[in-house]
Parts: structure tokens; sequence; C-alpha cells
């Protein structure tokens, strides 16, 4: 479906978009075409980042999260925004860095009222994200750039494993939105960090969260999930090729590396859930 219009900028202007055919178009004349894969690129003219997933990363990503081994982690993300998006009969959910959409269907289908957008740099992630539920659409753009997004527009900003830029979340956040994280701790996949050298999370990636967010919200609530996951060789191969370690490890390396862990292996997930408020409304 096509993004909902109140919610985008023009990235080159900031004027409103409104839809021609298959072009979205602002007031001064600026284009930009609904690709054939249902997504639109606003990307403000840049190259996209290296950061962003590559078409092997996404297959990946679409492979592990199908086999529902982080559904209990979509189910508490669906259920925390649900409980805490308030005021509006209509709620926007904006997913930035929303890779496949996987989280935003989740939360889709849990607050049917709800419209979904979803952010990536990647347009193979965006391919998919714009397919992923009825009630979901996908645009291109850069998390750390200002957003191609209407201020006050999002009832609730989700980022999931994501790039957090917290002064763009403030902006675009209704004024009692709620943004709601999920990140890491570094027990997360701590039994793969030695075997096939995957990074690993910092100590301190809580504080920082709480540091960089923090200048403009305050932690409502925080849920810490964790569970032993029981996975085949075909599992680790896709959790580890839609992971930042799929760049740095080149593939037949990490297939060898997969090869002598035991089939199957049990690997540790953990993540914080947590949601967070504007501190001055
Ligand atoms: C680790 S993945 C998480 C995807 C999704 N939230 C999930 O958990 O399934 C990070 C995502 O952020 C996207 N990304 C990386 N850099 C970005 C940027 N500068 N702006 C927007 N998205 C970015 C990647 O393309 C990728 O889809
Ligand atoms: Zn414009």
């Amino acid at each position: 479906m096509l993004p909902p219009l109140d919610m985008l900028e023009c990235p080159v202007c900031r004027s409103p978009l409104a839809a021609e055919g298959g072009t979205l178009r602002c007031g001064e004349g600026h284009a930009f075409d609904v690709a054939r894969h249902g997504y639109v690129n606003l990307l403000g003219g840049g190259a996209a980042a290296g950061t962003a997933d590559t078409a092997e990363m996404v297959t990946a990503r679409e492979a592990f999260l199908g086999a529902r081994h982080y559904e209990y982690i979509a189910e508490a993300l669906a259920a925390a925004i649900a409980g805490a998006v308030r005021g509006s009969t209509a709620p926007r959910v904006l997913d930035v860095g929303a890779g496949s959409g996987y989280y935003l269907a989740a939360v889709l289908d849990r607050m049917p009222a709800a419209a979904g957008l979803a952010l990536d740099i990647s347009k193979y992630a965006a391919r998919r994200a714009a397919r992923v539920h009825p009630h979901a659409s996908a645009v291109v753009c850069d998390a750390w750039d200002r957003l191609p997004v209407a201020d006050c527009s999002a009832s609730a900003v989700m980022s999931v494993f994501a790039p957090r830029n917290p002064a763009e979340f403030s902006r675009v956040l209704a004024k009692d939105g709620i943004v709601v994280t999920v990140t890491p701790t570094p027990r997360h996949l701590a039994e793969l960090i030695d075997a096939i050298g995957l990074i690993s999370v910092d100590d301190r990636k809580d504080e920082r969260l709480e540091t960089s967010l923090g200048e403009h919200f305050a932690r409502e609530a925080s849920r810490p999930l964790e569970a032993v996951m029981t996975l085949g060789h075909a599992d680790v191969a896709a959790l580890v090729g839609m992971g930042p370690s799929a760049r740095h490890i080149v593939h037949a390396e990490r297939e060898a590396r997969i090869a002598r862990l035991p089939d199957p292996v049990t690997v540790t997930a953990s993540v914080n859930v947590a949601v967070w408020r504007r501190s001055q409304p």
C-alpha cells in the first residue's frame, strides 16, 4: 500500500507529498516514483550507506525470522506498543531500520486500526517490508539524515536492532507518542561470538542507549527477554548471514566455522524491550 501521505514530507524541500498515479509529488515539483515492488525511494540524493543490508542479508533475515526463533520478541514488542500508545483511534507506527518488516507486521497484527511505515536504507529490505502486511508501507531513506517524515506524525517509533536517531525520533513523534527499542544485551548470541567470530555487544550498550535517548525521552518500562535456542546449522548460517558479521567474515570461512559447531547447537538470545516517553511533553 502507499505510505500514509500525511506522514511524509518531500526530502528536498520538506513540503507535503501527494500521489499522482505511480508518483509522489510535492508542490515544488519534486517527484518520486513508487517502485514496482511497492516502496518509495526518498533517499535525499545521497548514495545508500555501506550499512544497508544486502539482498543476501535480507534473505537470511527472512529465513531466520520466518522460523519463528524470535517470535516471543515480536510478541513482547507488539504488546508493549499496543499497551502504551494512547490518544489515537488510528495509530501510526514508524519502524526505523525495519529490515524485512517482520516486527512491524507483528505490531500491525496486534493493532488492527493502525497503519505502519517501514523505513530502511536497503531497497531489498524495503521491498519485503512494503508487502509484509496489508497495513504496511515502506520508504527508503537514511536514518542518520532528516527523515522524510512530517513533524509529530507518528504515534509510536520502533527501533529493533537498528540505528537510532533520537533527535529525529523526537521530531516525528506525536506529543503523547512513544519510542520502543529492542536492543541486544552482552549475553546475546554469546556462544557464537567466540566460535564464529561474531561482533560482540559492548558491555555499556544499555548505558549508551540511556544517554542517547535520554536527551529527549525517559524510560517508562524495560523488559529483559532471554531464551536458549536450539539451532541447526542452517539456522546458524541464516543468523550469522543476517547480522553485521556477514560483512566481515567471508562466506567460505563462515561455513567452515559453522561446520565445526555441534549440530544442533544451543545459543542464547538476550534482549531488552524498552518503552520511552518524551521527558517534556
Ligand atoms: C540488524 S538489521 C534489523 C532489521 C529489523 N529491525 C529486524 O530486526 O529484523 C538493521 C537494519 O537497519 C538498516 N540500516 C542500516 N543503516 C541504516 C541507515 N543509515 N538508515 C536506515 N536504515 C539503516 C539495514 O539495512 C537493516 O535492515
Ligand atoms: Zn519538494
